[in-house]
């Protein structure tokens, strides 16, 4: 990306130096550029897994906690929006003219932000490669369960903006983790996110949110299919792994995260 203006012209958006990328007809924009990227994006079948997920409501009391934390605001960048849930909350409370950005390597999560909310706009980057956006342009990021670019998002934010980020405990799933064939959460993250924090930013929360959830086996099924056990399993794994989990009933399972606000100084 040159990082030059955008501006908008018919199905696509061009700077002055003659770069032109298309809106696709799903309603979100690509600005991956030559061979796009190395990294591993989340595929169409597990970004509908997740799209079942949010619907059953299974992440539901996360999703609310977040949107509270964006009352009032007027400019939310998502980076690793995913299918763009906390985003569309976000801007249900947020300002009534607020405007929503949701950043994310899949095409299929972009497709999914753009639709999931009027005033979201869907944006395919390689949030490694910078957000797609101006200096102090926005006064909210989110961050949820997403590689964190501590950076760029204090570039983007103005001053006293808020970065709000969403990491698993390590009992976060930890009842169907391994009957699942899900990855556990590694040590250490806690003390890398305060490093991350350190040069651009003071902590103004750190709240745990820990709720119990009970899942059955369709629903096991796409809480496997929606991450990275999508990679290295098949549906019909995934699907056994289920019967075997849940037998039948339900399997009880916690949501345990932190919810992290920082400020921008
Ligand atoms: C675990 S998912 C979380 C998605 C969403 N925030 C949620 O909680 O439902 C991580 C997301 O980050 C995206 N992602 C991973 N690497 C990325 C990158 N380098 N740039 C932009 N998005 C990335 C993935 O495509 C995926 O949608």
């Amino acid at each position: 990306m040159c990082a030059d203006t955008l501006v908008s012209g018919g199905a696509s958006l061009r700077c002055a130096a003659g770069h032109a990328f298309d809106v696709a007809r799903q309603g979100y924009v690509s600005l991956l550029t030559g061979k796009g990227t190395v990294h591993r994006s989340d595929t169409a079948d597990m970004v509908a897994a997740r799209n079942r997920v949010f619907d059953a409501g299974v992440y539901q009391p996360l999703v609310a906690a977040v949107a509270t934390h964006c009352a009032g605001a007027s400019a939310v960048l998502d980076a690793g929006c995913g299918p763009g849930q906390y985003l569309a909350a976000a801007l249900e409370a947020a300002a009534p003219e607020a405007v929503g950005i949701g950043v994310d390597l899949s095409k299929f999560c972009a497709r999914s932000a753009a639709r999931r909310h009027p005033r979201a706009v869907a944006i395919v980057a390689d949030l490694w490669s910078g957000l797609p956006v101006r200096d102090g342009a926005v006064d909210t990021v989110l961050s949820v369960f997403a590689p964190r670019n501590a950076a760029e998002t204090a570039r983007v934010l103005r001053p006293g903006g808020t970065w709000l980020i969403v990491t698993p405990r390590p009992g976060h799933l930890a009842e169907i983790v391994e009957p699942m064939h899900m990855l556990s959460v590694g040590d250490g993250k806690t003390e890398r996110l305060a490093v991350e924090l350190a040069a651009d930013f003071d902590v103004v929360s750190a709240d745990r949110l820990r709720v119990d959830r009970d899942l059955d086996e369709p629903t096991l099924v796409d809480v496997a299919a929606m991450g990275p056990a999508a990679f290295h399993r098949t549906r019909d794994e995934l699907v056994a792994a289920a019967a075997a989990t849940a037998a039948g009933t339900t399997v009880r399972a916690h949501l345990d995260v932190t919810i992290t606000a920082a400020r921008r100084r």
